[in-house]
């Protein structure tokens, strides 16, 4: 047996940092699952950093693979008998650049580590590998965190919110990046309708990270649109993604209407949740996060079932519950379309 040390990320706010270990702790735990390799993940302190401990057999290329998406990882070392630290693996390259979840801030922004870490729990929920060609839809995207986070796994993104004035931010920004790196991309309005009156305009980038491979076709796609969550299906008639990410109105600051409390919540996850499972290929999984000040997990979870969703329990998948700052403690639901 083998014993390996993962170096964590830092959170510059120390509750929050505290909060998180033990979503680093599942996260771990999931990943190495895909890769079928069952260890006991354990939280340790080490030179006043915060470590993830773990004894297995050596971890294959595919196992490395997979560890390497970590959200929280920084630095993975197999730890020699003499206690000598020998780094295997920091994450995964970014198909772009790694700052392209960064750059843009506003109030009301997902966490990007949090976004990936839900990515991963879904991956790791789904039948799909890591090394397939996912498409990874949000559809209440805000300004684009999950999207600008699955296109840098090398993956395709659809990202949706009812908000016009976040969509089309997120789409400046994405082309101003693009052009500020030099990344060969072409641009396509598309107007669509449904029952005779426009439903939304799609905005999509095709783009390589190099002119030798988007000339070869072998390209990446994020589609946008400003549209409610529910109307998706007007769109898309049929599975379009594998992975559905969201983090789902607060109810304190995002509320549907702008107001403090959003007591509809319920209500637009109960109309919007059949229309996504039918947007899932099958073997697909959905994360979604949501503060339980005002959606019950139960009911989430409850929710999922209703229609015709597996949700996923186990170790990697429970006690995820965690603060995030006042009035806003954070859970996450994750289930998979098994038919
Ligand atoms: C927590 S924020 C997501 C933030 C996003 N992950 C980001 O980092 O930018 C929730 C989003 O849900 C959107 N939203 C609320 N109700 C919606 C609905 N019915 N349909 C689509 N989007 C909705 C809000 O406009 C808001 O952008």
């Amino acid at each position: 047996m083998m014993k390996y040390c993962a170096l964590l990320r830092p959170h510059a706010n120390s509750r929050y940092q505290a909060e998180t270990l033990k979503l680093a702790r599942a996260e771990l735990t999931a990943l190495l699952e895909k890769g079928e390799c069952r260890a006991d993940v354990r939280c340790e302190k080490r030179a006043g950093c915060d470590w993830l401990s773990f004894e297995a057999e050596a971890l294959t290329a595919d196992q490395r693979t997979l560890a390497a998406l970590g959200a929280h990882l920084y630095l993975l070392f197999q730890e020699a008998e003499d206690g000598a630290m020998v780094p295997l693996l920091g994450q995964k390259e970014a198909y772009l650049e790694s700052d392209l979840p960064l750059v843009l801030k506003y109030k009301g922004k997902t966490n990007e580590t949090f976004t990936s870490f839900m990515m991963n729990l879904a991956l790791c929920a789904s039948n799909y590998g890591a090394g397939e060609m996912l498409t990874v839809l949000d559809p209440m995207c805000g300004r684009g965190t999950t999207a600008f986070i699955a296109l840098n796994r090398g993956w395709n993104a659809l990202a949706f919110d009812q908000d016009a004035a976040a969509v089309e931010e997120a789409e400046k920004y994405f082309k101003k990046y693009l052009e500020y790196h030099r990344v060969k991309h072409t641009f396509i309005e598309k107007s669509m309708t449904a029952n005779g009156k426009q439903a939304a305009k799609l905005r999509s980038f095709q783009f390589a990270k190099t002119p030798e491979l988007f000339k070869a076709g072998d390209t990446r796609a994020l589609t946008m649109g400003a549209l409610p969550a529910a109307n998706l299906g007007q769109i898309y008639k049929k599975p379009c993604c594998q992975l559905i990410v969201s983090d789902l109105p607060y109810g304190v600051q995002h509320a549907p209407g702008g107001g403090r409390k959003a007591p509809s919540l319920e209500d637009m996850l109960y109309e919007a949740l059949p229309v996504w499972v039918d947007l899932l290929h099958t073997g697909g999984a959905m994360a979604l996060s949501f503060n339980v000040n005002t959606l019950k997990p139960e009911m989430v979870r409850g929710m999922m079932a209703e229609v015709g969703l597996d949700v996923v329990d186990g170790a990697a998948y429970e006690g995820l519950e965690h603060w995030v700052e006042q009035a806003i403690t954070r859970d996450v639901a994750v289930a998979v379309r098994r038919f």
